[in-house]
């Protein structure tokens, strides 16, 4: 069995993003048979009907073939007003069309998030599982993975400190290992 290929990307542009620095942490601690690779966000045009109409943006076109030789989408989501930020949702619209050939369409999805309040984006995530009734996209239910208090979770560099959850991002990426693995290579 090859390794499983994923392609991981987080709703926020900041430097100093929690949400960065989490997925850059489970890309660290990927299990064997596991490979990850960060998209940055970054270039991703807002969502304008007439640019699509006249051909894809050259980032979003990047995004979506790399969604596609994807085995697996590794999303991870700050909150932003009890909802999913732009940034990521953005993402989501650009990548769930064209409807009847979207590249987010039959992926399975694994989501994350950090927030330095206490309930750790399960607002955000819960809207973004309803984006993925729309795109046909199957987004592992459990275990869920809500980082709360993330200011207390990493250093000054953006590494994972806290062990606990060092521990748990393992368990949650091999139960994400396993259910891309039900779904078959791509
Ligand atoms: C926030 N923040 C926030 N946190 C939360 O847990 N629930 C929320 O609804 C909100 N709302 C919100 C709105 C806006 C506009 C901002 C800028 C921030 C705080 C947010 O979790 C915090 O800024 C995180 O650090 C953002 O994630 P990154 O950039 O660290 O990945």
């Amino acid at each position: 069995m090859g390794d499983l290929r994923i392609l991981g990307f987080a709703g926020s542009l900041r430097r100093a993003s929690y949400n960065r620095a989490l997925l850059r942490a489970a890309r660290e601690q990927a299990p064997d048979g596991m490979i990850i690779t960060i998209f940055d966000l970054i270039d991703i045009p807002l969502y304008n009907g007439d640019a699509e109409a006249s051909g894809e943006p050259p980032a979003v076109a990047r995004l979506r073939q790399e969604i596609r030789s994807a085995d697996g989408i590794l999303m991870v989501t700050p909150e932003y007003n009890h909802g999913v930020p732009g940034v990521l949702k953005n993402a989501v619209d650009w990548c769930s069309r064209p409807p009847q050939d979207a590249a987010l369409a039959r992926k399975p999805v694994g989501l994350m998030g950090a927030s330095p309040g206490s309930t750790g984006t399960a607002r955000a995530q819960s809207q973004l599982r309803q984006s993925f009734e729309f795109t046909s996209s199957y987004a592992m239910p459990q275990p869920e993975f809500l980082m709360a208090r993330a200011n207390e979770k990493f250093d000054a560099e953006g590494k994972l400190t806290d062990e606990p959850t060092r521990l748990f991002l393992q368990r949650f990426l091999r139960a994400f290992a396993d259910w891309v693995r039900l779904f078959g290579p791509r």
